[in-house]
Formats: C-alpha cells, structure tokens, sequence
C-alpha cells in the first residue's frame, strides 16, 4: 500500500492503521513548509517504529515514482496543499501545483502500474454553497474557494484517468475532519491553541455556520473500506453524521476543556460556504461505514492529546 502525504494530519494516521492491519506501507511526502516540518516528522514517528514501514520523502510533481510504487496494489492519494482562507492571492499557485499537477503526475505513474485500488481524498469543498444540505454527491459541485476548486479538478482528473486508462478510483469527500495531529490552521486546533494561551478565540462569521465534524479515526475506516469494496468510479461523502454550528462546538469545548471561551467575531472569510453537511447514506450502502466518535468524544481526545503537546498535565473536565 502507498500513501501521499503520509507525514500530514489523515495520512499519518491512515498508515498506523493500515501497518495494524499487517500491510506493508509506504509512506511519501515533500514535508512542504505550509507547517512545520518538525510537526510532520512527530507525526510520523510511531509508523516509522514499525518494521512493516518504510518512507521516501519525494515531492510528487518531479519524482520519478515508479521505484516506489513498484508492487504497490493500493494508493492512498492525501497529499495536498489544504485551507481554503489562504488558496486566494498569489499563493493560488501552490494549491494549483500540490492538487492539480501532483494528482495528474501521480495519475501518469499510476497508469503503468497493475494497481487494484486509488482511493482519492477529495474535500466537502468541491460542493461550495450547496443546492441540498445534508448534500448528496450528486449535488451540483459548485466550489466558493480556489482550494475547493483545485480539489474538483483534481477530483476530475482521476476520473478522467479510470475512464481512459481503467485505473480503478474512488474519490472521497472528506467533511471538517479534527482529532489529535490536526493541522494548526484547522479550527479546532485554532480553538485550542488561543484557550490553552488564555487569548480570544477568533470566529470567522457569526458562527452559526454549521459544519459536519468527523472524527480522524471515522475518517480513516471509511477510507480504508473504500479500498475494499466494489465502489471504483464511485464519488462518496464521509462526513461526521450530525449537524453542528461553530457556537455549538464552542460550547462543547468549554465543557471539555473546564475553560471558559472568550471569542471575537471577524467578517466571514470569502470561500468558506455557509454550511457543510454530508448525506452519508452512500457511504452506508457501498462501504457498510457508519461514523461512531461523537463530537464530546472526539473533542476531549483533541484536547487531550494538544494539552501533551503542550508538555501540560492533561486536565478535562468530566
Ligand atoms: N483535514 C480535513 O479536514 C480535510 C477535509 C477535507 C479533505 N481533506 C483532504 O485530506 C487530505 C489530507 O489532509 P490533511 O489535513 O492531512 O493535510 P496535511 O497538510 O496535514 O497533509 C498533506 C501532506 O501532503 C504533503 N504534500 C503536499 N504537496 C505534496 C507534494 N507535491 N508531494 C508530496 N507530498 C506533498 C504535505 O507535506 C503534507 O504533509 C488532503 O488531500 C485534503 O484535501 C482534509
């Protein structure tokens, strides 16, 4: 099994569960500097610890990614340039660089290769302001951001491929996934950060936007079945399963953390849609997947595991 962005939030954790279920991985990266690459590297320690891993820090736009493929029967594609609010401006380059063309390099190495499975990791992005909400994959893809588009084109592209070439894809939608490791421009980790320091919590918008939470190990199980079942060609929804505005997980995260939320409202950021709820019905009947982490559950882990980091005792609350 191969997996891009194995040093990133979701890939690191996709290769620790895929090295327990006793498949040989190999991991790749660039380490791009969007975050720290000290970070990365803590992230990929404990598959590294595994004798079933091995790691090639190659960037997939100008690699050679035959050799690391070689043998490979599924290619888990997660590497990516994430976050909507910086894909604006000059830096649109990059989302272009890390989404379109490494997916398109990939999609030419892959092609060569008798691979059994590519298992795509698009973003809840691609819907933008849906028509529907919960959204159904088929809604009409209508991103709002630079980045949900990259996503979409990218989305396209390994369909493109499966259509002209049989490479068997899948492409899944993940919505809002937290968990310990989130990248540190996501909003929980934000949340996280500002009350460990004692400073405001910055909420784009009114927080009434409302966001489909999904736990990181609900996120890997359902991209992980997806591998497995006969869903090639297919473009799927993973979302967390419940309704939950940015005021609501504020409130849930007071409760965990035992802190009390001082926040500051900021104009809404361009691109972000104001809501982003998955119909998961799909994900039910073709990959037998059901998320099971609530959102108190999986926030108190969060806290948890940031209040480690932190080099802090671990306090929750209840
Ligand atoms: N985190 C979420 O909530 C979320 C939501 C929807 C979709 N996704 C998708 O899941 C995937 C993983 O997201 P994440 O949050 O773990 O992001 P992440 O930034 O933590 O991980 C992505 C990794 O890809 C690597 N990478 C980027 N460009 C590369 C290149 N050209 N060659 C090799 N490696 C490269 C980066 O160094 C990084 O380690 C992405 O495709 C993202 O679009 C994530």
């Amino acid at each position: 099994m191969l997996v891009t962005g194995a040093a990133g939030f979701i890939g690191s954790h996709l290769c620790e569960r895929l090295l327990a279920d006793g498949h040989q991985v190999v991991g790749v990266d660039s380490y791009t500097d969007y975050y720290e690459r000290a970070d990365k590297e803590r992230n990929l320690e404990p598959a590294r610890a595994n004798s079933g891993f091995s790691f090639e820090e190659l960037d997939l736009v100008d690699a050679d990614l035959r050799a690391a493929l070689d043998g490979v029967k599924v290619v888990f594609h997660l590497a990516d340039q994430s976050a909507v609010r910086s894909s604006w401006g000059s830096h649109f380059d990059r989302f272009v660089r890390d989404n379109v063309v490494a997916t398109q390099r990939l999609l030419e190495a892959v092609k060569e290769m008798p691979i059994g499975r590519l298992v795509y990791a698009s973003s809840s992005a691609v819907y933008g302001d849906a028509e529907m909400s919960p959204t159904r994959e088929n809604a009409l893809p209508r991103p709002i951001s630079p980045y949900g588009m990259t996503k979409l084109a990218a989305e396209y592209l390994a369909l493109l491929y499966m259509r002209n070439f049989g490479i068997p894809v899948v492409a899944l939608r993940y919505f809002t996934v937290y968990g310990p490791r989130q990248r540190p421009d996501m909003a929980l980790a934000r949340f996280m950060q500002a009350l460990a320091t004692n400073q405001e919590i910055e909420v784009f918008g009114d927080g009434e936007q409302a966001r489909d939470f999904t736990y990181i190990s609900d996120v890997v199980d359902g991209t992980v079945k997806a591998a497995g079942r006969a869903v090639s060609g297919q473009v799927i929804n993973l979302g967390g399963g419940s309704r939950v505005t940015i005021n609501q997980v504020l409130a849930t995260l007071e409760e965990v953390s035992g802190m009390q939320v001082r926040k500051r409202n900021l104009p809404a950021t361009p691109g972000d849609p104001k809501h982003a709820v998955a119909s998961i019905n799909l994900a039910r009947e073709r990959l037998g997947w059901e998320p099971r982490v609530t959102l108190r559950d999986g926030l108190t882990k969060q806290w948890e595991w940031f209040q480690e980091a932190l080099g802090r005792p671990v306090k929750t609350a209840g």
